[in-house]
């Protein structure tokens, strides 16, 4: 053990068992990604484990190491990976169809790739309408699912010799739904799933097999999953950590960082109309209007919080927020999302802002897979358990404890991660004062 000022850090020792459910273009991407920078064929942009350095002491110390040297995380050969599909492809012939890497590059990966077969899912149309497949667990209550779940855990655990494990959420957009009753205690939860209760979604399951066999929890997308007191309960039992939801990616990442510019110089806004299009098999589950409305839910909520109405209603009181999603296949995982940005300036003068922004999905989502999976795994040999809002940087709708509103604005996110890593191993917390150079 390294004893540091504040948290005992456990070493990374071992390998770390990557669980994820849904093989799909973003699980795909990313480990297709691990296995080609592994073998020198790319870096990983876009990783801040991997490429991002913190600053320590003062700017005169000129101390700035990597990240990844500052903190002991699991390093990408020490990566052993698993999941869960309704489809029976495995993880190439998986990636092969979601056509975001070339043929040429996932050949030369085949036989990594090749070898993760997913095992049976836990599925319910109800939660996910537009896909059907044919590899799903049949029979029993949702208790009995959750073993099932348990037990293919232990079998990954055994078979990859993992000394550690971790668990993220890259399935399909779930249904929009509130926390109920059964959500409401560890209790209710339980006999909720002993009962079939239709409240209980998938995602939760997984997530409650994960806690259950000690397992940190991620979520990248915007489902409730844990986002509910009885999962939390369990976390905190269980001493685990767990974060969420939604990688934030393209065109919400935009927004957190043009907000909090336009409300830094006190620029007021009147509009902001957002819409996209993809042709991935994410935009196809997303044009059901429950799918959707959980995607809604979380990107609006975004200006909201950064702009603050309330504290400045001259400026935001009266602004239109509207997103759109529309399923267009030719473009497949090359999504374009629009933005039409309405300002206005000194005396209520008004200006326009456009953005067009042809990006790729998967691409983008891959590092945060990676990052959020070592910082997690991190989290955990540091005993933090419960909501590890530290992690809020990666999230559109981060996780927060009942009754504090999220922080969206990207650079305040970065400086609470990074102050984070600094208060782990005991170096001052960096505030930007600086009088000390002038005195
Ligand atoms: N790519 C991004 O930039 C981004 C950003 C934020 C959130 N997300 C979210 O990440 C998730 C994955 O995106 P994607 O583009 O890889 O989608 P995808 O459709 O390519 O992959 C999702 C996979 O999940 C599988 N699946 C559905 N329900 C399942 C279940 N119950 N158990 C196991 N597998 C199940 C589907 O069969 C599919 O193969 C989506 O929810 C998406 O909204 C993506």
């Amino acid at each position: 053990m390294a004893t540091t000022d504040n948290a005992r850090l456990a070493p990374a020792d071992g390998r770390l068992g990557v669980l994820i459910p849904g093989i799909g273009a973003v699980s795909t991407t990313f480990i297709a990604g691990v296995e080609a920078v592994k073998r020198g064929f790319g870096l990983p942009v876009g990783s801040l484990t991997q490429m991002g350095t913190i600053r320590l002491g003062k700017r005169t110390e000129n101390r700035t190491p990597a990240i990844r040297d500052f903190v002991p995380l699991a390093t990408l050969d020490h990566l052993v990976f698993g999941g869960w599909d309704i489809y029976e492809d495995n993880a190439y012939e998986a990636a092969a169809n979601a056509k975001v890497l070339d043929a040429s590059l996932l050949d030369k990966l085949k036989e990594p790739l090749s070898a993760i077969q997913p095992m049976k899912a836990v599925f319910d149309h109800e939660y996910v309408k537009r896909i059907t497949g044919p590899n799903v667990k049949e029979g029993g209550s949702k208790m009995d699912k959750a073993e099932m779940l348990m037990q293919d855990i232990e079998g990954f655990r055994k078979r990859t010799d993992a000394s550690r494990l971790v668990m993220i959420w890259c399935a399909s957009t779930e249904v929009f739904h509130r926390p109920g009753a059964v959500h409401q205690t560890l209790r209710d939860f339980e006999c909720g799933l002993q009962k079939n209760d239709p409240d209980i979604a998938p995602s939760q399951i997984y997530a409650y097999a994960a806690l259950k066999s000690g397992v940190p929890f991620a979520n990248g997308a915007p489902n409730l999953t844990t986002d509910m007191p009885a999962l939390l309960e369990l976390a905190r039992e269980r001493q685990l950590p767990v974060c969420g939801k939604d990688f934030k990616t393209g065109q919400t990442y935009m927004k957190t960082l043009l907000a909090p510019g336009f409300k830094a110089r006190m620029l007021g806004l009147s509009g902001w109309f957002s819409t996209n299009i993809l042709g991935n098999r994410d935009g196809e589950v997303l044009e059901d209007p429950g799918s959707f409305k959980s995607k809604e839910e979380t990107k609006l909520s975004v200006l909201q919080q950064i702009l603050q109405p309330d504290l400045y209603p001259d400026l935001y009181k009266d602004l239109y927020h509207a997103v759109r999603i529309n399923y267009y296949p030719p473009r497949g995982d090359a999504k374009e999302g629009w933005d039409n940005i309405d300002i206005f300036g000194w005396l209520g003068y008004p200006m326009q802002i456009k953005i067009d922004f042809l990006c790729r999905d998967s691409i983008l989502a891959a590092p945060l897979v990676l990052d959020l999976i070592l910082f997690l795994d991190l989290a955990q040999r540091a005993g933090m358990r419960g909501i590890q809002e530290w992690l809020s940087f990666y999230f559109k709708a981060p996780m927060t404890a009942p009754g504090l509103y999220p922080e969206h604005d990207i650079f305040i996110q970065l400086m609470k991660l990074k102050n984070t890593l600094r208060w782990m191993r005991g170096e001052d917390l960096i505030t930007h004062l600086g009088l000390e150079y002038y005195d």
